[in-house]
């Protein structure tokens, strides 16, 4: 009998706290957003200093996009959206958008991903004939009950929502493709200095964060490689209570980290940015000595920046460069790294392999 009452009161008792529990859960959950749809999380954020930063030098021009943006208080989206769209649609650049270098069969295929303040995201990989891939992430975002879409349905989706077929292919890829053939060696490199991913991360005026990440990947990779740029949680992610990651380089170590998502974990866990940043990158050297890798094979860089508006950003071999806007100007940094390469030891980035 005693049993049968202190089970029924363990059972009553566990009920109680487990309704007490779930009402808290509730209200702290109504706290959290407010009580209004789509509000943003509340946090300490740095208010009317917006900033943005941006991979490589290129980011100095895809910056200047995206200022014009944030300095008239405009939203990080629609900033980091316009920013990249800069080397997205330059022909001289060899790694993004039009003008990017195809993959071993000729194909030019882009990916791209964007994320904004309240974990809206979207996505697309293996995409073909669109200028800009990150407009369609966005419509993904916006117009599709999905994420990412890939392929030969991101083209469709691409052009059901009114974006233009055009042939990305210049002369001056078809001749690096023409040349690439003669010997056909797949040895795909992400360590090209200057011509990798754009990846950009912002803070508006209101306190909001959010990122942008887009290439046409590793040149003359196998048709349909994808790496981790159009990957939420790899190439970019974005928390707006804690900060912004963005990666670039070789997509297959930053994916097998879930690189950004880290980053950003680290910067909640108290990590400054350019801490978040190198604990990834060791993370990332680590995984290479396990796996018996030459780490000077690769190259993988990531910036971050926090609610604050403090950043950094960290590497695994030099050569990577990255792009800050703020109330200082827009200007070009060189992150540590976990290699310093001699000079006469560099590997020629800019020149593809054969
Ligand atoms: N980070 C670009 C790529 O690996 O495709």
């Amino acid at each position: 009998m005693d049993n049968i009452t202190n089970t029924t009161n363990s059972r009553k008792d566990f009920l109680k706290i487990t309704a007490l529990t779930g009402a808290a859960t509730l209200l702290n959950a109504c706290n959290f957003f407010d009580k209004k749809e789509n509000q943003s999380p509340k946090s300490e954020a740095r208010l009317n200093k917006p900033i943005v930063l941006s991979t490589w030098n290129f980011g100095l021009a895809a910056n200047d996009a995206a200022w014009k943006i944030l300095t008239n208080g405009g939203r990080a989206l629609d900033a980091v959206e316009a920013g990249v769209m800069v080397p997205e649609g330059d022909p001289t650049e060899r790694s993004v958008g039009y003008g990017g270098r195809p993959d071993r069969d000729g194909r030019i295929t882009l990916d791209a991903c964007i994320m904004d303040e309240l974990s809206n995201i979207g996505s697309v990989a293996c995409l073909e004939y669109i200028k800009h891939p990150i407009q369609v992430a966005r419509a993904v975002m916006e117009k599709s009950p999905h994420v990412m879409i890939v392929g030969d349905g991101a083209l469709q989706f691409a052009l059901e929502q009114g974006f233009k077929k055009e042939n990305l292919m210049v002369p001056d890829s078809e001749k690096e493709y023409k040349e690439w053939l003669v010997k056909s060696e797949y040895k795909p490199i992400a360590n090209i200095e200057n011509h990798d991913t754009i990846g950009m991360i912002a803070l508006d005026a209101a306190g909001n964060l959010s990122g942008a990440c887009t290439t046409s990947g590793m040149a003359f990779k196998m048709h349909g490689r994808v790496g981790d740029s159009p990957i939420i949680g790899a190439g970019l992610y974005v928390d707006n209570e804690i900060g912004a990651a963005t990666a670039t380089g070789h997509g297959e170590e930053v994916i097998r980290i879930a690189g950004c998502h880290l980053v950003v974990e680290l910067m909640r866990q108290g990590r400054n940015p350019e801490e978040a940043c190198k604990e990834a990158v060791m993370r990332v050297v680590k995984l290479m000595e396990i796996r018996k890798k030459d780490l000077k094979d690769i190259q993988v860089g990531f910036i971050a920046l926090n609610k604050q508006g403090e950043y950094g950003s960290y590497c695994v071999q030099d050569g990577f460069t990255y792009a800050v806007y703020d109330e200082n100007g827009n200007n070009l940094h060189t992150p540590n790294s976990h290699i310093v390469l001699k000079k006469e030891a560099k590997p020629k980035l800019d020149t593809l392999k054969k």
